[in-house]
């Protein structure tokens, strides 16, 4: 019961469109493509939406009223030894819904939407018989192929907050086939969700594709080979977390003045940058962001005002002289398109700059590019290579 035969790939790409929320026909969702197509939750093409259609910024400061909750927890040290610290301490902020994946489990097929996280490594499905499981459960007695495991294997220990074998507990550490696009993994490990309480994990269950060893990976087919990349950096304490090394921020032509010893990774206190899924805006420390915004407001120059998270809105007839924003990684630069920079009002009447500052608070050590800093681009984690690459890719 070797967890590397179960997983035998060490890619896995995302192609986040948060603007498919508005896309009136959703007909792209399931298109058969190798990817992972990631859909907001909130979003109109969501089997989890609401009826009503919000603009895009009203889905975005929807989803992002978590993020500052979130970020305390990423960014808050966790202690060595204790193992439970994942699932126990990120209760209440694992169950952060942003984004569904389609997958299949068992044999025959049984289709299921399921959350995606990247800082977190396990599987959950919900299964038959869950009490508080809001959506489609996965019945393991109508599949050929499921299986229990045993509670010595190694992945039992891994899988903090499951027990083997189940005695009443919120689920039970069992495989079966996952077919996610086009990968197959026969022998897949997850949890068997048999009761939800205290939102300790989305009602929908939660697919992990974080860095530990229990996560999913991917396959390689059809990756570009050419694709920049930039080293992932090791947190032993973080281990499920994607931390890169963001050296310098640029806007327009002007490099911030950011000292770098804001930006420098330090796995003692989780200082450092981290690309993340399960946040929605992009947030830096107060000095670094501050500087940002700074040297941002002088370039676009006119008046500013606040809207939700965002306090640099301005005249969207004032865009065009907007600078574009480089983040500067060991190896590799990315210049944010500008709708990776800018989210418009409602109205369209304004464009703000679609970053913010991180909580404010002891811990806020921690810089995390999110979601609307991803859209449109392919971002390709090789764990087994150490580094994330990064390359623009329309999927709208
Ligand atoms: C699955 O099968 C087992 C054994 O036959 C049975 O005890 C159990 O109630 C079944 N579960 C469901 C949800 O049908
Ligand atoms: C990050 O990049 C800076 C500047 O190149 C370098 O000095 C530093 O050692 C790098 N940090 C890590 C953890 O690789």
């Amino acid at each position: 019961m070797d967890l590397k035969n179960t997983s035998p790939f060490f890619f896995f790409a995302l192609l986040i469109s948060v603007t498919k929320a508005l896309d009136p026909s959703c007909a792209s969702q399931s298109d058969g493509s190798d990817d992972l197509s990631i859909i907001p939750t909130y979003s109109k093409c969501s089997p989890f939406s609401s009826p009503k259609t919000d603009s895009l910024v009203t889905i975005v400061l929807n989803m992002a009223s978590k993020d500052p909750t979130r970020v305390n927890y990423l960014s808050t040290p966790v202690p060595q030894k204790t193992t439970s610290a994942s699932i126990a301490s990120g209760q209440q902020v694992l169950n952060i819904a942003n984004y569904v994946v389609q997958l299949k489990l068992g044999t025959p097929s049984q289709l299921m939407n399921i959350v995606l996280d990247t800082s977190n490594d396990i599987a959950w499905a919900p299964c038959s018989g869950c009490t508080g499981c809001s959506s489609t459960t996965f019945s393991p007695n109508s599949s050929s192929t499921y299986g229990s495991l045993e509670c010595s294997v190694s992945e039992c220990a891994q899988a903090r907050g499951l027990s083997c074998p189940a005695t009443g507990s919120t689920a039970t550490l069992v495989q079966d086939v996952l077919r996610l696009g086009k990968d197959v993994i026969p022998k897949y490990s997850f949890g068997c969700i048999n009761s939800i309480s205290g939102g300790s994990i989305p009602s929908q269950g939660l697919l992990g594709l974080g860095r530990g060893s229990m996560s999913l990976k991917l396959g390689p087919p059809g990756q570009p080979k050419l694709i920049r990349t930039t080293p992932l950096l090791r947190n032993p304490r973080r281990r499920s977390l994607y931390y890169v090394n963001l050296t310098g921020i640029s806007v327009g032509r002007v490099l911030v003045p950011i000292s770098p010893e804001l930006l420098a990774f330090n796995p003692n206190t989780e200082a450092g940058t981290i690309i993340n899924l399960g946040t929605i805006i992009t947030r830096f420390v107060p000095p670094v962001y501050t500087a940002l915004r700074d040297e941002f407001r002088k370039q676009v120059k006119g008046t500013f005002s606040s809207l939700g998270a965002f306090d640099t809105c301005f005249s969207a007839t004032n865009e065009v002289v907007a600078p574009t924003i480089t983040l500067q990684f060991t190896g590799l630069k990315l210049t944010l398109s500008s709708e990776n920079s800018l989210i418009h009002s409602s109205s369209g009447s304004l464009a703000c700059l679609a970053m913010t500052v991180a909580p404010n608070n002891v811990n806020s050590v921690l810089n995390v590019i999110a979601n609307l800093q991803q859209q449109n681009l392919r971002i390709l984690f090789d764990v087994a290579n150490s580094v994330v690459g990064i390359a623009r890719e329309s999927c709208n």
